[in-house]
């Protein structure tokens, strides 16, 4: 299913379409532009492969500038990553993408999802607000920096009705 989302400059229209295995090497681009450990075009494919992981991606025209990817078990998911384009940040493009992910997560069964965020994220952290989840909990130093800094990660959960 494709979802219209925005019109913002010269016709050019914004999409929330299921990834395909073409999307990989854009994906993997986008998620290592995005994260310290970046995940690569080979995990994408697989990921895209497995029928427990959903993955959505945002096209803007022809360029894809945005995915969600969720791994899901029984009635749960996990939201295991969402990243926009550096250059397409701050229009809100996440919120449609998030709200159309999760619907189609909804559709698939799934009634709670989780997350985990870092704690000083605050434009993820902001959009997961927005989209109603909650903090259920949080893991002190959990994610290692490059430099060696440890930061604190938030578990949130958002029940699906
Ligand atoms: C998190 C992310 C997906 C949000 O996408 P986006 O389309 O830019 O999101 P929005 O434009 O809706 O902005 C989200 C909120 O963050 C705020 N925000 C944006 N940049 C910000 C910044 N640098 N500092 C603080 N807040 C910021 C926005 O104002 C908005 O808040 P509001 O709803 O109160 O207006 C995007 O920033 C991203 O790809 N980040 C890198 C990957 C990442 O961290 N993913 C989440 C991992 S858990």
């Amino acid at each position: 299913m494709i979802g219209w989302v925005a019109d913002w400059w010269r016709g050019g229209r914004t999409a929330i379409e299921p990834a395909s295995q073409r999307d990989a090497a854009r994906l993997a681009q986008l998620h290592g532009a995005s994260f310290h450990r970046g995940w690569g075009e080979g995990e994408f494919e697989v990921m895209l492969s497995e029928r427990n992981t959903l993955v959505h991606r945002l096209r803007h025209g022809r360029k894809v500038v945005g995915f969600a990817v969720s791994r899901m078990a029984a009635d749960e998911a996990e939201l295991l990553s969402i990243a926009i384009d550096s250059t397409q940040r701050g229009r809100g493009l996440s919120r449609d993408l998030l709200l159309t992910h999760l619907g189609h997560l909804a559709g698939r069964g799934v009634r709670k999802v989780f997350l985990e965020v870092e704690e000083n994220n605050r434009p993820a952290r902001r959009l997961y607000d927005w989209a109603g989840f909650e903090v259920v909990g949080r893991r002190e130093r959990y994610y290692q920096q490059a430099g060696g800094e440890q930061l604190n990660a938030l578990l949130m959960r958002r029940d699906l009705s």
